[in-house]
């Protein structure tokens, strides 16, 4: 109905003789234009009534003026189905079964930009289509630790691999007219109490780990929203936090979008007037505890604010500012001069979900068994739960009412069929859930088996096979890959690890492959011949790792996060590092990022401290020698240049990355950092030569006290490899 509303609206003006309308409504005339003549008009009231929501997911337009309300969306893979006026539970349309694309940490092991772009024009033609206007994603929280629960709908552990693929992807869903909202900002790197733990972060470390992604999304990528976190940073909550808002976000980088709450994540009625939030949006919010009926009205930035500027205690000037960036918003979404409709569920949107998720894909490990080359009436076992269980349901926020959900069993049997045989054995019981806000996936998880039954029986299975493929690693429920709790620990769940032990005992050629959204510990990675971290793939995950395994796709993720060894190798040592200690006299968990910028592979390569499998890595069916690597001045830089050729036998690409590594500082510096990557696909025997021009502020650090960044002289390495542990090529220069 909106959308040929307001059409009407638009063409009514566009028929009017031009002095008859409203600058506002004329789309030719400039932006700023129009949001100065549109707040010329409103009352008070209207513009108040716009800074927070009227329902679950809308916040007011202006109804007397023609301005259409705002939509908002879940999420950062596909859109959310349609949920009642104040309800988390979907509201039973038939009609809004979307495309669920992979999870981001799939796209981010892509390293593939055109990919993140491609990503994000999808899901905003399904925004589009379902008339939503702020789409509540992507997620670019770094990876501190591997226990986020949230890990999955993020992008690693590295802050230029999360820029680089952050910024195609807002630009991809803002060009169809809808506003990315990147969140969650910031330092937001945990579930466990996300709504009372204060991050104790340095000014080093968020400048130079937390900070750069979110910079690169509104300074690079132009993004329209940001949303803000639930927890606090030194001491203010996120969705109001004065200086990481008004001086860091719309002060120093210049943002001139709109600063939307987390749901709930409002928490106070002073600071919402002058803290930087723009639009405040989730339910019990002012201690409301089961929705009073007209609960809107008593949000931070409704009533409570009306009455603050009745008395003087907040200015129309910080209330303008607010509206303006609404209007702004709107302007550039359901009233944009450029008209855009979408597409939903399309041949295309499904063909894209299943790229970006088989070229996400990393082979951590292959002495052969894969490709499958299984002779003609043959035989392979596949085991595990993940090979059946459909995981676009639950997980919080992210989960979505998909088409269909093509499961890896059926798609290997698609693959074989006519040429083998696939068994199935179900190995261990994990998550037997089937829906999340009544979003049902219609499968029967129940289970009669014991535990030494289901073993018994697949490993009965795997004696006369001629592969034995597991399929197993997390899932969405809670203490998994999901929101609002944290993982425990890093080992698989279930009894996976043994099981896995026993099945490579037969002695019958073996893959693993894990799918989760986070790293598992694999101590039995030395006792199969073939690993592969395959992730929730969204609609097509199924028919994305098929590919792979069968060789249709010759794999080319890498790593965008460590695998570690043990949880316990990594930065996080104290309960004040993580998940954060009660002190004396402070109402909230105070939690401290002691580790600084050594976080992920900056922690491990800088400790020397061995890992399963490193930051960046990732196989593929062909190999890739990088050579003639060279550096020179260029301009006021470098430019670093390597030929990187395909020397197997099948077509593949290759990610050439550039690290850069200062050989001595004033200050304590990670032992490499990812300043450079390039994916490059290329047949057999082809080369291609890869150049990278290296900057001083990719030299520098940043320097708290001075407020700016810091390149001191001396010499520096470029570092070219094809991971942060698999270094080809060691260029020394030196800073003068
Ligand atoms: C949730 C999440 C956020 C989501 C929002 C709306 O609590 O933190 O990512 O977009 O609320 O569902």
């Amino acid at each position: 109905m909106k959308r040929i509303s307001l059409l009407c609206v638009l063409a009514l003006a566009a028929c009017c003789p031009k002095n008859n309308t409203p600058v506002y409504l004329d789309p030719s005339k400039p932006l700023e234009e129009r949001v100065s003549d549109a707040l010329g008009r409103m009352t008070i009231e209207e513009k108040v009534a716009m800074t927070h929501a009227q329902s679950k997911f809308s916040s007011a337009g202006v109804p007397r003026l023609g301005i259409p309300e705002l939509w908002h969306t879940d999420g950062p893979h596909g859109i959310r189905p349609e949920v009642l006026w104040d309800e988390w539970d979907q509201a039973g349309w038939t009609n809004d079964s979307c495309t669920a694309f992979p999870a981001l940490i799939n796209l981010a092991a892509t390293w593939d930009r055109d990919l993140a772009h491609l990503y994000g024009d999808c899901i905003g033609q399904e925004a589009r289509y379902r008339e939503k206007d702020i789409l509540l994603g992507p997620g670019i929280n770094m990876g501190r630790t591997p226990l986020n629960g949230r890990t999955f709908e993020y992008m690693g552990e590295d802050p230029y691999l999360a820029g680089q693929l952050v910024v195609p992807y807002v630009q991809g869903v803002q060009s169809n007219g809808v506003a990315a909202c990147v969140k969650h900002f910031a330092v937001n790197n945990q579930e466990t109490r996300r709504t009372a733990t204060n991050s104790v972060v340095d000014d080093r470390t968020l400048y130079e780990i937390y900070l750069p992604a979110f910079k690169a999304a509104v300074v690079d990528g132009g993004a329209w929203a940001i949303m803000g976190s639930y927890n606090l940073w030194n001491g203010e909550f996120n969705c109001h936090n004065k200086r990481l808002l008004c001086d860091i976000l719309k002060g120093e980088w210049g943002f001139d979008g709109v600063v939307v709450s987390d749901w709930g994540g409002c928490r106070d009625d002073d600071q919402a007037v002058t803290n930087g939030l723009d639009i405040e949006m989730g339910t019990w919010t002012n201690g409301l505890t089961g929705a009073a009926s007209d609960s809107y009205s008593h949000y931070h930035l409704a009533r409570p604010y009306l009455e603050r500027l009745r008395d003087g205690r907040a200015t129309e000037e910080v209330l303008n500012d607010k509206a303006a960036r609404i209007l702004r918003t709107v302007f550039r979404t359901s009233m944009s001069p450029e008209q855009h409709f979408g597409s939903f569920t399309s041949p295309e949107h499904f063909a894209a979900a299943r790229k970006i998720a088989a070229e996400g894909i990393v082979l951590l490990k292959n002495d052969g068994v894969l490709p499958l080359n299984i002779p003609q009436g043959g035989k392979i076992l596949v085991v595990g739960e993940n090979a059946y269980k459909m995981m676009v349901v639950g997980g919080g926020s992210s989960n979505l009412k998909t088409k269909y959900e093509i499961i890896p069993l059926d798609a290997l049997r698609e693959a074989f069929a006519g040429k083998a045989e696939v068994v199935w054995e179900r190995g261990y019981v994990g998550d037997v859930t089937t829906d999340y806000n009544k979003v049902i996936t219609g499968q029967d998880l129940s289970e009669k088996r014991t535990a030494g039954q289901l073993k018994a029986d697949a490993l009965a299975a795997g004696k006369d096979v001629d592969c034995i493929i597991f399929i197993g690693g997390l899932n969405k429920s809670a203490f998994q890959d999901n929101e609002g709790t944290d993982r425990k620990d890093i080992v698989l769940p279930y009894g996976q690890d043994e099981l896995i032990e026993a099945l490579a005992g037969l002695g019958r050629p073996m893959a693993v492959v894990n799918i989760s959204g986070s790293p598992v510990a694999m101590p039995w990675a030395n006792k199969v011949g073939a690993i592969v971290q395959g992730w929730y793939g969204g609609s097509e995950s199924g028919h994305a790792l098929a590919d792979v395994l069968t060789g249709a796709v010759n794999p080319s993720g890498k790593l965008p996060f460590t695998m570690p060894k043990s949880l316990i190798d990594g930065p996080l040592k104290t309960e004040r590092q993580y998940p954060g200690i009660r002190e004396e006299g402070k109402q909230w968990w105070q939690e401290y990022y002691d580790e600084g910028v050594f976080i992920g592979y900056r922690w491990y390569d800088t400790q020397n401290i061995p890992v399963d499998f490193a930051f960046g890595h990732g196989l593929s069916y062909t190999t890739f020698e990088i050579g003639k690597a060279s550096v020179k001045r260029s301009g006021a830089g470098w430019k670093v240049s390597a030929t990187v050729t395909n020397t197997g036998k099948v077509a593949g690409a290759e990610v050439v990355q550039l690290y850069v590594s200062d050989s001595e500082a004033s200050v304590a510096r990670p032992a490499k950092e990812l300043k450079g990557f390039e994916k490059v696909y290329l047949n057999p025997g082809e080369s291609k030569k890869v150049s990278f021009t290296i900057n001083k502020e990719a030299l520098s650090f940043f320097d708290a006290d001075k407020h700016e960044w810091v390149a001191e002289p001396g010499e520096f390495h470029a570092l070219i490899g094809a991971s942060s542990a698999d270094i080809r090529a060691d260029l020394p220069f030196t800073l003068k």
